[in-house]
C-alpha cells in the first residue's frame, strides 16, 4: 500500500496512515450493500467532510445471524424488528430510509449469501447524512445507506457473569437526544460510560437518568429478579426499545412461568435484587454478578437467568421449533 506524503510547512503529514490503511484492509473483500447496489468494502469511499461523521446524523440497527453447524445453516434474528425500529429512529431523524422492512431483510439475506459466511454474524445497516458540507442541521441534506457484515463472537462475557459500576454518566434524556431512536452521535455518551467502567476495572456500565433511574447499559436493556417477579425499565426511562428486551420479556412469561413488570428502578435495587441480566443483541444475555462491588444475589450467576439463557441460545440457533419465527433461514 502505498502511503502519499504532504508537505506543509515543513511538517510531513501522512495522508494515509499505515495503521489506517491496515485497518481498512480487515475485510477487503467483504460484500458490502452501498446505495443501491452490492459492492466489495474496499470500493466504498466516504469523503472527510461527510455530515455523519462530524455531527452524528445518522442512525442505524445491530442485528445477528447465528450460525448452526449440525444443521449448515445461518439464522438471521428478528431482522423485521430491527428494520421497523430503523425506520422509526429514521423518522426521528428527519430521514427516510429508501426500502421497506420486507426488502431490507430480503437484501440483508442476498448480502450474507453472497458472503457465505459460515459462522456468528454481526450485521450493521446504517443509514446517515452523506452530504459534504459544513453547517449542523437535520434539513436539504443527501443521505446515504448500507448494510455490512462481519463474522462476530461474544460482545461481552456470557458465562461467569460480569461485573458493573453505575455510570456517573447520564443517560441522554428524551428532551435532549431520544434515546429511543438508535442515532449514531448519541453512542459518544455510551462511550463515556463504557470507557470509564472499563478503565475503572469493571466489565460494563450501568447508566441512570438524569432524574436517577436506572436506564440501561452502554448497549443492553437490565432486567432484575426480585422476591420472584422479573422487573425492567419502562421504555419511558431512556431506553432504546430493545428488540432483546422484547424477546425477554416472552420467554420470562411463557417458559419461567413469571411476571415481567414494567417500572422504574432505583439504583440501590441494583444491590438488593436476587438475579440481574443485560441483553441486547451484541450481548446477548448477560448475567451480572456484581455492581459497584456489592454482590447480586448469591455472587454466582442466578438460575433464572441460567434457565433463560438455555432457552435463548437454542432458539436463536434454530435449535428449537418453538421460536421458529424468530429467525429467518439465510441459505
Ligand atoms: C443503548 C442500547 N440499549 C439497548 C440495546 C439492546 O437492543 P437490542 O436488543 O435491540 O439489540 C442496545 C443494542 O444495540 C443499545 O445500544
Amino acid at each position: 500500500m502505498q502511503v502519499a506524503l504532504t508537505i506543509k510547512t515543513g511538517v510531513v503529514v501522512e495522508t494515509k496512515s499505515k495503521a489506517a490503511a491496515k485497518k481498512s484492509a480487515t475485510h477487503p473483500n467483504t460484500w458490502v450493500f452501498y446505495d443501491g447496489e452490492f459492492g466489495r468494502y474496499h470500493d466504498i469511499r466516504l469523503g472527510l467532510m461527510t455530515h455523519a461523521l462530524h455531527y452524528g446524523t445518522g442512525c442505524f440497527e445491530g442485528i445477528r445471524a447465528y450460525w448452526n453447524p449440525k444443521q449448515e445453516q445461518l439464522h438471521l434474528l428478528q431482522a423485521p424488528a430491527h428494520y421497523t425500529r430503523l425506520q422509526r429512529s429514521a423518522n426521528v431523524m428527519r430521514m427516510t430510509v429508501p426500502y421497506s422492512t420486507e426488502e431490507l431483510v430480503n437484501l440483508t439475506v442476498e448480502l450474507l449469501r453472497r458472503n457465505q459466511f459460515k459462522s456468528d454474524v454481526y450485521i450493521r445497516p446504517l443509514l446517515y447524512a452523506s452530504s459534504e458540507e459544513i453547517g449542523v442541521r437535520l434539513h436539504n441534506l443527501e443521505h446515504s445507506f448500507f448494510i455490512y457484515a462481519i463474522p462476530f463472537g461474544n460482545y461481552v462475557e456470557i458465562e461467569s457473569g460480569i461485573r458493573c459500576m453505575v455510570s456517573s454518566w447520564r443517560r441522554v434524556p428524551d428532551q435532549s437526544l431520544p434515546a429511543r431512536a438508535k442515532i449514531t452521535g448519541s453512542y459518544a455518551q455510551s462511550a463515556l460510560a463504557k470507557s470509564e467502567a472499563v478503565e475503572s476495572g469493571f466489565d460494563e456500565a450501568i447508566v441512570l437518568t438524569v432524574d436517577g433511574h436506572v436506564s440501561e447499559g452502554s448497549a443492553e436493556n437490565v432486567f432484575m429478579l426480585k422476591d420472584g417477579v422479573f422487573v425492567t425499565p419502562p421504555v419511558t426511562d431512556d431506553i432504546l426499545e430493545g428488540v432483546t428486551r422484547t424477546l425477554i420479556m416472552d420467554l420470562i412469561k411463557s417458559e419461567l412461568g413469571k411476571s415481567v413488570l414494567e417500572r422504574s428502578i432505583d439504583r440501590t435495587e441494583l444491590y438488593t435484587c436476587d438475579e440481574l441480566l443485560l441483553c441486547g443483541t451484541g450481548a446477548q444475555i448477560s448475567p451480572v454478578i456484581e455492581v459497584d462491588r456489592r454482590r447480586v444475589g448469591t455472587g454466582k450467576v442466578g438460575e433464572f437467568t441460567q434457565e433463560l439463557q438455555s432457552i435463548y441460545f437454542d432458539a436463536v440457533r434454530g435449535d428449537s421449533p418453538k421460536f421458529k419465527d424468530w429467525t429467518i433461514p439465510v441459505y
